[in-house]
Order: C-alpha cells, then sequence, then structure tokens
C-alpha cells in the first residue's frame, strides 16, 4: 500500500499492515509472555519479555504515535499508569506544575502519593500563562502538566504559550489530550514534549477496556526513564486489550466528529435555556478559552460539555434529578465512548471538586443528536416540575 497521508486512513486501514505469516488483514492476538533466546546467547528479535515489549502492542502505538506525530508512543495499562509513569520518571525533590482544574484521581494521586513520595506539587490557575510564569522556578521546575479541554469544567490551556514558558525554564511540558484526540488537537505540534491518552475513553470507544497511552516528541534519557516504568513497574496493557484498541481506533475519526457535532447543537441549545445556569464548552463564543480552541482545535470543540442546572439551594438537588430523569442517556461516569453518559460531577470528585454541585457532566456519544436533545429536555422539564410541585 502506498503511503497513507490522511489521519483518516491511517486509522481505517490501522497503518495498512498485514500479518505477514498468515497474510491476514486483522492481526491476531499474540499472548506469549515470552520470547526465544537465540542459540548463540542473543535477542535478535529484539524482544525478551512481554513487560517491556509485546507484538500485540506494536500496530496500536504505531498508529497512535503517526497520528500524534511523535518520536515514539508506549501502550499502558490505563490512563493512570500512563500519567502516573510520567510523574515516576522524575527524582524526590523535583517541582512539578499541575492544573488546578484536571482529572480528579490524577489529582488526588498527585496530593497524596506523589508529594508522599518527595515531589515539590503545585497545582495552579493553569489557563492563565501569567499564572504558571510565576510558579516556575527556572532550573528546580521539571515538568509542567496541562490538560486541555480540562475535567470537569473544560477549561481550555494554551499549548504553544505553556511550551513557550516551561522550556525557557528548563522544565518539560506534558499534555493530557484525552479529550480532544489526536482527531482534533496534536499537542506535539503546539510544543509539547509528552502526550498522555487515557485510550480507555475515545481511543478505544466502546466502554469495554482500559488502557493509557504516552507519546514522546523526542528520545531523551527522562524518556528512557518513562520506558524503564512500565517495564519494572509493570504497568502492562494486556495483549487482547491493546488488540480492542486496534480495533476502537479505526473507527476514531467518525466518532470523534460525530460526537463534536452533536455536542455542539446541544451546547447550543441549552445556552440561556430557561433551566439552564451556565454550558461550559469551548465550542460555545463567550465560554473560557473559545479563541485558544479555536487555534489549538481543528474540526471540533469535543464531545464533552457540562450543564449547570437551575435549581433551589444550589442546584444540587435540581441536577441530580435531571440525570435520574434522563431515559436515553445513561448515569455513568467514564467518558467517550459511542453511547452517551451524563453523571453528576460533584458527587463522583466528593472533597475538592471544582465542580459546582449543579453541574453535569456530560459525554455525547454517537446515537441521533435529536434523541439526545429530546432526552434531556424532557428531562430538564420534568425535574423542574417535580421542583415546583
Ligand atoms: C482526562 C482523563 N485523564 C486520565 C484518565 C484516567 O484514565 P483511566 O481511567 O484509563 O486510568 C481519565 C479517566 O476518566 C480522564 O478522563
Amino acid at each position: 500500500m502506498s503511503k497513507p497521508h490522511r489521519p483518516e486512513t491511517v486509522t481505517a486501514q490501522a497503518l495498512g499492515w498485514i500479518d505477514e505469516t498468515t497474510r491476514a488483514i486483522t492481526p491476531p492476538v499474540h499472548v506469549s509472555s515470552t520470547y526465544i533466546r537465540d542459540a548463540d546467547n542473543q535477542y535478535r528479535s529484539g524482544r525478551i519479555y512481554v513487560r517491556d515489549n509485546n507484538p500485540a502492542f506494536d500496530q496500536a502505538e504505531a498508529v497512535i504515535n503517526t497520528l500524534e506525530g511523535g518520536h515514539q508512543t508506549l501502550l499502558f495499562a490505563s490512563g493512570m499508569a500512563a500519567a502516573t509513569a510520567v510523574f515516576q520518571a522524575l527524582q524526590p525533590g523535583d517541582h512539578v506544575l499541575a492544573p488546578q482544574v484536571m482529572y480528579w484521581s490524577l489529582r488526588n494521586w498527585l496530593m497524596n502519593f506523589a508529594r508522599g513520595w518527595g515531589l515539590d506539587v503545585e497545582l495552579i490557575e493553569m489557563t492563565s500563562p501569567d499564572a504558571l510564569k510565576a510558579a516556575l522556578r527556572p532550573g528546580k521546575t521539571k515538568l509542567v502538566w496541562i490538560e486541555s479541554p480540562a475535567n470537569p469544567l473544560w477549561t481550555v490551556t494554551d499549548i504553544a504559550a505553556s511550551a513557550q514558558l516551561a522550556h525557557a525554564a528548563g522544565a518539560l511540558l506534558a499534555v493530557d489530550s484525552t479529550v480532544p484526540t489526536p482527531v482534533l488537537s496534536q499537542p506535539i505540534a503546539h510544543g509539547a514534549d509528552i502526550v498522555m491518552h487515557a485510550a480507555t475513553k475515545y481511543l478505544n470507544g466502546h466502554s469495554d477496556l482500559v488502557a493509557g497511552t504516552l507519546t514522546a516528541r523526542a528520545d531523551s534519557d527522562y524518556w528512557q526513564r518513562v520506558r524503564k516504568v512500565r517495564a519494572q513497574i509493570g504497568g502492562t496493557l494486556g495483549s487482547f486489550e491493546a488488540w480492542l484498541l486496534l480495533r476502537g481506533l479505526r473507527t476514531l475519526h467518525l466518532r470523534v466528529r460525530a460526537a463534536c457535532a452533536s455536542a455542539q447543537r446541544i451546547a447550543e441549545h441549552f445556552h440561556g435555556h430557561r433551566h439552564v445556569a451556565e454550558v461550559l464548552y469551548p465550542g460555545l463564543p463567550g465560554c473560557q478559552g473559545h479563541e485558544i480552541a479555536k487555534r489549538q482545535m481543528q474540526g471540533g470543540f469535543g464531545g464533552m460539555l457540562s450543564i449547570r442546572v437551575k435549581g433551589e439551594k444550589g442546584g444540587e438537588a435540581a441536577a441530580i434529578a435531571v440525570a435520574a430523569n434522563t431515559a436515553l442517556w445513561k448515569r455513568a461516569t467514564s467518558l467517550g465512548g459511542v453511547e452517551s453518559l451524563i453523571e453528576h460531577r460533584a458527587s463522583v470528585e466528593g472533597d475538592g471538586t471544582p465542580a459546582p454541585s449543579d453541574l453535569l457532566r456530560l459525554s455525547v456519544g454517537i446515537e441521533a443528536k435529536e434523541d439526545l436533545l429530546a432526552d434531556l429536555r424532557q428531562a430538564l422539564a420534568a425535574a423542574h416540575r417535580r421542583n415546583t410541585d
């Protein structure tokens, strides 16, 4: 096959690789945990043991690496295994900056484990380049972590500006790009050094596996330490999950585009709605970061949005009632699957959440947008009736 040029071609054909042994279009699931050593005691195949090297990873890693424009991509056992490897490859005493608004479980881990292991973790208002500039300690800050758009308020951080500031201080920039996916944003092209995905979400897209990825802009001693963290701690993906991930990747572009179109429509519909206090979505002019998102995302603003529901005493009961009244939207955590999910985010995140108590987080799937809209409209009306009865 000639070299594919467009990302949707790369994903649909998974780079066009076939299995050379069987001529199969779909790769087999490689399950071996170990590999034969040559008679002269060498390992010419390059494969020794599955924690560090598994042929089941090769194709998915190559597809994601091509989409991200990276030097190398590694699969991990989960998004959290990938994200924590970025921090575990640092040294005790290193200063790292992360956003106040970010995926809550990673924020929790940074506060409770990374700090305990000697990393000097500081959370800042990452959407402000001035705040980042003020917080950077040249020579001491080794890593800046950003997420854009960021859970669960969908705030947008300027990747290029953050990269410039981080690099000037001698720090690396890592980006959790789970929500935009490489369909909408390629952080390396904006200067990022490391790109992370919870592949559990859009990259797989079917809510049936847990996986993570890291992509490096370039090789370095630091990246080799990240590799060792995966191989030695063993945050390694299973072979069947890698196979499923490759299958999911083949439809990535179609799924993300459909989710973006519906999310934009839903956001526009509920913006200014009488039962809605606020819609948080980077695709709405006037929302934080809209202009930056227009620059660093192409083809849409993502499938994630949040709706703040009007109601008594801060709107918490009304928001929970809306979720309870949906018939089509599934009340579940997670995101990026083909089915649409709704959740009262503060209930999931607990203490310290930046999510207001009236906030519902919506992960828009690929169902007909008219059906999704109709279900949300009736759920809002039903919750409001109950509230005012
Ligand atoms: C933005 C983001 N980053 C990281 C993660 C962690 O991924 P995983 O659940 O695969 O460990 C999640 C999971 O919800 C997420 O939404």
